[in-house]
């Protein structure tokens, strides 16, 4: 496997693309919610600089929380457990939730989580991911705002990371062998 020193990334999604799918799916947030004040919960660490950007769009008073899961064990291959490792500050129970995700890969990591926030009885549960990639997903997974999707290929930059490296990068990158 490469190590991330010495890998070659290409810009996939650029910074134009970013901007105009986060202020897309802000309106789309603001549209659906209006008149309610929904909890965003964060999955850590990827959706970081997502959620920054996000919420300071978002024309709609949203409180937010975070959450942080131990789902990727090996560098690039799911292993399909998943332990919350860092868990929610705030009660969910009768709140409107929307999770805000990295990517969608197998789905195994986000089907977890929400199930694990269905039981806490939240009064609605949506999903926003910033990416998926539908040729890998082994379980299915409804995504309620979507920024892009992506070809089979590992990506870093923007929040999504190799080994730690690459999340601080404005653009969404491929990681090409
Ligand atoms: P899933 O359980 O396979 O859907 O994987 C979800 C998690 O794996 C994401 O939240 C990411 O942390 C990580 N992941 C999956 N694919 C990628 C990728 O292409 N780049 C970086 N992280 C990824």
């Amino acid at each position: 496997m490469k190590q991330p020193g010495n890998c070659q990334l290409k810009v996939i999604v650029n910074r134009e693309q970013i901007a105009e799918a986060v202020a897309r799916i802000a309106s789309e947030i603001a549209r659906d919610y209006q008149k309610k004040q929904p909890l965003l919960i964060c999955v850590l660490k990827g959706s970081f600089i997502f959620m920054a950007d996000l919420v300071r769009q978002l024309k709609l008073d949203v409180e937010t929380d975070f959450i942080q899961l131990a789902s990727y064990h090996s560098a690039k291959e799911s292993s399909g457990k998943v332990t919350v490792t860092q868990d929610l500050q705030k009660s969910i129970t009768g709140r409107d939730v929307l999770v805000i995700e990295d990517i969608v890969d197998t789905g195994l990591t986000i089907s977890f989580l929400l199930n694990h926030l269905k039981k806490k009885k939240p009064a609605s549960l949506k999903l926003c991911a910033l990416t998926e990639k539908p040729s890998r997903r082994r379980v299915p997974v409804s995504i309620d705002y979507l920024g892009f999707t992506l070809p089979n290929k590992f990506i870093v930059g923007y929040g999504l990371d190799l080994d730690e490296k690459y999340r601080c990068l404005p653009e969404i990158y491929s990681v090409e062998e």
